[in-house]
């Protein structure tokens, strides 16, 4: 039997992950031994992180099923999340009579050092992004904060003149003075803490750790530049 749709979510929420939240026991999962030490919790499995993509997938083409898409994926944190999500859509276009054509292009985003933004944020690879013109544009993200990022980034694509944006954001983070800009599909909004894995880095580490974990002071420490 078809699994049932439920559209009862609210959009631009995702999973709620709550400030007291201790996360999980790291001797809970497996992880890798280099990251030992460097690490408090668990906050997201690996597992949750695809079950709720899956989800994300099927709301995303019961919106965009009948267009073509071009995703533009936000590297480099962005790349393990377009990945699988990309996959999933594929998988759900396999299974249905609806098949999207999708491109995938990729643009680099670069603003933190350390556990900190910076105020110069350097887009690459998307100086000429005029194919983008009257076509539909996904942009996934693996995180949105304060939201100025994904603000400056709107503002650059929508220059090449799109029929339509949307923002898919694996995390959105409960910053003090974020912006409106929250993402049209939101997979979890986490408390305001610096998170590793699932291809998010500190200082360019952890981006090998499957889970989404909360770095350590120590570890802080450990790779700071
Ligand atoms: N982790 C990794 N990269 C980030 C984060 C984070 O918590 N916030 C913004 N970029
Ligand atoms: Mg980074």
């Amino acid at each position: 039997m078809a699994e049932v749709a439920v559209h009862s979510e609210r959009r631009g929420e995702g999973i709620v992950i709550s400030d007291d939240w201790p996360g999980y026991s790291l001797d809970l999962f497996s992880y890798p031994a280099h990251y030992s030490g460097d690490l408090d919790c668990v906050i997201i499995p690996h597992g949750v992180i695809m079950d709720r993509t899956e989800r994300l997938a099927r709301n995303i083409m019961d919106e965009l099923g009948d267009h073509d898409i071009v995703v533009l994926c936000v590297l480099k944190g962005g790349y393990q999340f377009c990945a699988d999500l990309v996959d999933r859509i594929k998988a759900l276009s396999r299974n249905s009579n609806r098949t999207i054509p999708m491109r995938v292009h990729f643009i680099r985003l670069k603003s933190y050092l350390n556990d900190q933004s910076t105020e110069d944020l350097h887009i690459l690879g998307a100086e000429d992004l005029s194919f983008l013109a009257g076509k539909n544009v996904l942009i996934v993200e693996a995180i949105v904060g304060t939201g100025k990022t994904m603000k400056t980034l709107l503002k650059h694509v929508e220059a090449f003149g799109p029929k339509m944006i949307k923002v898919a954001g694996l995390l959105v983070k409960r910053v003090p003075h974020s912006s409106a800009c929250v993402p049209d599909y939101v997979g979890f909004e986490i408390p305001n803490r610096f998170v590793v894995g699932y291809a998010l880095d500190y200082n360019e580490y952890f981006r090998d750790l499957n889970h989404i974990c909360v770095i350590s002071e120590s570890g802080k420490l450990k790779y700071k530049i």
